[in-house]
C-alpha cells in the first residue's frame, strides 16, 4: 500500500478479546480501517478508543453470530455502511471441554452454528467483493484441526472443518488473486481456555500455552504470505506432522491421553 491509498477494510469477528482483540491493534497500526464484530458492544467500543487514540480508525458491529441468520445481518450492515471490505478475519469462537454427554446441548448448537456455519455464511457472502478486490481470508482453526481430539470432539472436528475449508478455498480461488488462509495455534493465554472451565488447564496438552503475541505474529505472517496453512509454534507444528504418520486409531487414543481430563 503506498502512503496516498486509502486504507484497507478488514473485517474482524472475534475482536472483543484474546487473539482478535490484539490482532485488531495491531492491524489498526498498520493504517487499516476495522470493523470490529463481536457480542461485547462495551468492550468493542474501548477497543475502538484505544485505535483511535493511536491515530487509527474503527467501526464497532456489536452482533451474536451464533444466532441464525447472524452472518446476513452483518453482511446487511457493513453494506449499509457501503464500505467494501478487502480482508475478512473469521476469528470469533469458543470450545466445549468434556465428555459429549456432558456439552450443554444448547452450548453445543451454539458453537456449531458460530465456529462452523457463520464462518461459512460469512465467507460465502462476502465472496464476490472479495474476490473483485483481490482480498483476502483469514480464518483462525487450531491444532485441535489435524488429529481427532477426544474430550473437545465436537470443538476439534469445528477447526478440522474449518482448516478444510480454509485449504479448499485457497486452491479453488488462488488463480483468481484472492488469498486464503489458516492459522493453526495450539492452547493460547486467552479466556477462551477460562471458558472451558478450570480442568482444561490440568490437562498435559495446555500446560505450555503460547502467548497471545506469538499468535498475533502469525496472522500477520500468514496475512502477508500465499500458503494456505500455518501453524504457530514449533512444538504444534511436529504434532501436526507426526499426525500425518500415524493410524488414526493410535492418533485418537494419543490425542485423547493429552486431553483427558484429571480424574475427580
Ligand atoms: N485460546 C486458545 O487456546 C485457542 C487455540 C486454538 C484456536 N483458538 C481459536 O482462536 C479464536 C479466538 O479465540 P481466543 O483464544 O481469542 O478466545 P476469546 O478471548 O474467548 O475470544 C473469542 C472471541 O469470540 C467472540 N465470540 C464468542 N461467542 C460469540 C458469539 N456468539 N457471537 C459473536 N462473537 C462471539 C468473543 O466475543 P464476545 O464474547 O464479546 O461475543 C471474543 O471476541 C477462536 O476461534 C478459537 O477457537 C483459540
Amino acid at each position: 500500500m503506498t502512503p496516498s491509498s486509502p486504507p484497507a477494510i478488514i473485517l474482524l469477528t472475534g475482536a472483543s478479546s484474546g487473539i482478535g482483540a490484539a490482532l485488531a491493534q495491531s492491524l489498526a497500526s498498520r493504517r487499516a480501517h476495522l470493523l470490529l464484530t463481536a457480542r461485547s458492544a462495551d468492550r468493542l467500543t474501548a477497543l475502538a478508543q484505544r485505535i483511535h487514540a493511536a491515530g487509527g480508525s474503527a467501526t464497532v458491529l456489536p452482533l451474536d453470530l451464533a444466532a441464525p441468520g447472524a452472518a446476513r445481518h452483518l453482511f446487511d450492515e457493513v453494506q449499509r455502511l457501503g464500505l467494501p471490505i478487502d480482508t475478512l478475519i473469521n476469528c470469533a469462537g469458543f470450545g466445549l471441554f468434556g465428555p459429549l454427554a456432558d456439552n450443554d446441548p444448547a452450548r453445543l448448537s451454539q458453537m456449531l452454528q458460530l465456529n462452523v456455519v457463520a464462518l461459512t455464511e460469512l465467507t460465502r457472502l462476502f465472496l464476490p467483493e472479495l474476490l473483485a478486490r483481490r482480498g483476502t481470508v483469514l480464518n483462525i482453526a487450531s491444532t485441535a484441526a489435524f488429529q481427532p481430539a477426544p474430550y473437545m470432539a465436537a470443538y476439534g472436528a469445528t477447526k478440522a472443518y474449518v482448516l478444510s475449508l480454509s485449504e479448499a478455498l485457497w486452491a479453488e480461488y488462488r488463480s483468481r488473486g484472492l488469498r486464503v488462509a489458516a492459522v493453526c495455534p495450539g492452547p493460547v493465554e486467552t479466556p477462551f481456555l477460562d471458558a472451558m472451565g478450570a480442568a482444561v488447564r490440568s490437562t498435559p496438552l495446555f500446560r505450555a500455552p503460547l502467548t497471545v503475541d506469538e499468535v498475533v505474529q502469525a496472522c500477520l505472517r500468514a496475512l502477508d504470505s500465499p500458503g494456505p496453512t500455518h501453524i504457530v509454534g514449533l512444538r504444534n507444528r511436529l504434532m501436526a506432522q507426526s499426525a500425518r504418520f500415524t493410524p488414526r486409531g493410535l492418533l485418537a487414543r494419543i490425542s485423547g491421553a493429552f486431553l483427558a481430563p484429571p480424574a475427580p
